[in-house]
């Protein structure tokens, strides 16, 4: 299929009164969900027949999140694998299981995810915030800069679906001693120069919520190569101890007397999870073909830019960055692109400026801002030993890079399921709105 030659009325913009490129909503973004189907219905219904949703004991226990584990290592090349109950609840394991806590700090970048945050918190450390780069990952050169006498730990966000200067961010935390957790929530099924994420660092974290690559409606991973490590990050997720070969608390080894964080994947969870990971391959695979087909279409358009990606081939592709001259011309843009229909249903978001991305920047999230506490007493930001951070600044202006990548860029969601025609119009929409731009 080729674009067809445009007429007079067509390359009028739709906000000026022109053809509307296309009028049908795109598809949700929601990568996994789409393909949910008779594969997940059988291994949920397996669960249910069996009437055993618990993962260590039940009637007759079907083993759904054990199969998930072991097909996740297998595919992934990770020694060790635990299905948790979210991402969320997988960054606090991780921090845990480092032993973080009053006194260290993690750094992190500006642009991430609340829950990345909230993890450090949480746990009684300090978050220090680090600058992108035009890879809308950590700068590993910012990332030097900031290291400083309290820094234990670097949390590695993967943002948008793909990684970032990974291996320049491993040496760095080599050099300096610092553990590397890998927040790979956003990139299940990624790579970075052949070697899948969450194998780069010390731990690595998935989660299978609605709009990750792959979903289980709540779910997250936790990997690592460690065997301790492995051990503590087991009974974190549990109530704070090992277990039996059957399923039965073992309170006997001093080493795994901890407080856990009640965060065990169910085997309902599990059966879906272990559907939707035999389908993740081709999930990321058409996002990928999608993404790079229009990215290649408009690569060099003057007054467009694209997110740099290091390594290509590990990309996932569920989401299409790109940065404007200025704000006025990626809100111009966005606009003239909904107003051809670039545009998902109603509650989704498929085409939108990046000042409309919440809590992915760090000024965005009222609770680092203000520096709030879930209890009275102000913990973490109170603690003697959290003293040293007294001054950190969480208000916009901390990161330039990142001040303004959020200030001029837009962002535009690959759906899993486009069709060809889908990508045409993508491609002709945004054709037909970039000459508008100054570069
Ligand atoms: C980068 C990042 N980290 C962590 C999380 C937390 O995952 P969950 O929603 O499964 O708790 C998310 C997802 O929302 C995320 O995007």
């Amino acid at each position: 299929m080729t674009l067809a030659t445009p007429t007079r009325d067509a390359m009028k913009l739709a906000l000026n009164g022109g053809t509307p490129v296309r009028t049908e909503p795109l598809p949700w973004e929601l990568p996994g969900a789409h393909w949910i189907g008779a594969e997940e219905r059988a291994l949920v219904d397996q669960v249910l027949q069996a009437r055993s949703p618990f993962r260590y004991y039940g009637l007759d226990a079907q083993h759904m999140v054990d199969t998930f584990e072991k097909e996740w290592r297998d595919a992934y090349g990770h020694k060790f694998a635990l299905g948790v109950s979210s991402g969320t609840a997988a960054l606090s394991i991780a921090m845990s299981a480092l032993e973080l806590g009053p006194g260290d700090e993690v750094l992190v970048p500006g642009y991430l995810w609340v829950s990345c945050v909230s993890a450090i918190v949480r746990c009684g450390a300090i978050p220090k915030l680090v600058d992108v780069d035009s890879t809308f990952c950590l700068d590993p050169d910012d990332l030097a800069r900031k290291i400083g006498s309290h820094s234990r730990a670097v949390l590695c966000v993967h943002m948008s679906g793909v990684p970032g200067r990974l291996d320049e961010i491993q040496a760095v935390c080599k050099a300096n001693g610092l553990a590397l957790i890998e927040d790979c929530a956003q990139t299940a099924g990624a790579s970075f120069k052949g070697l899948p994420v969450g194998r780069h660092g010390d731990i690595g974290i998935f989660s299978f919520q609605l709009n990750k690559n792959m979903t289980c409606g709540e779910g997250g991973m936790v990997v690592c190569e460690d065997e301790k490590l492995y051990r503590r990050i087991v009974a974190l997720h549990d109530l704070g101890y090992a277990r039996t070969p059957a399923g039965r608390l073992d309170t006997s080894d001093p080493n795994v007397q901890l407080w856990g964080q009640g965060a065990r994947m169910s085997e309902l969870a599990g059966a879906l999870g272990l559907a939707q990971a035999r389908k993740l391959p081709q999930i990321t695979g058409a996002m990928r073909r999608a993404k790079w087909r229009i990215r290649e279409a408009l690569e060099g358009t003057p007054g467009l830019s694209f997110r740099r990606v290091p390594d290509p081939a590990g990309d996932t592709g569920p989401f299409l960055l790109m940065t404007l001259p200025d704000a006025a011309q990626a809100d111009f843009f966005v606009s003239a692109l909904r107003a051809e229909g670039i545009a998902g249903p109603a509650g989704s978001l498929a085409c939108l400026t990046m000042r409309e991305w919440g809590m992915h920047w760090y000024f965005n999230i009222p609770s680092l801002v203000h520096k709030r506490s879930n209890s009275r007493d102000g913990f973490p930001w109170s603690h003697p030993a959290n003293q040293f951070a007294e001054n950190y600044e969480y208000t916009q202006g901390a990161l330039p890079v990142c001040d303004d990548l959020h200030t001029r860029s837009v962002l535009l969601t690959i759906a899993s399921t486009l069709s060809d025609q889908d990508i045409l119009d993508i491609i002709e929409a945004m054709r037909k709105v970039a000459p508008e731009l100054k570069a």
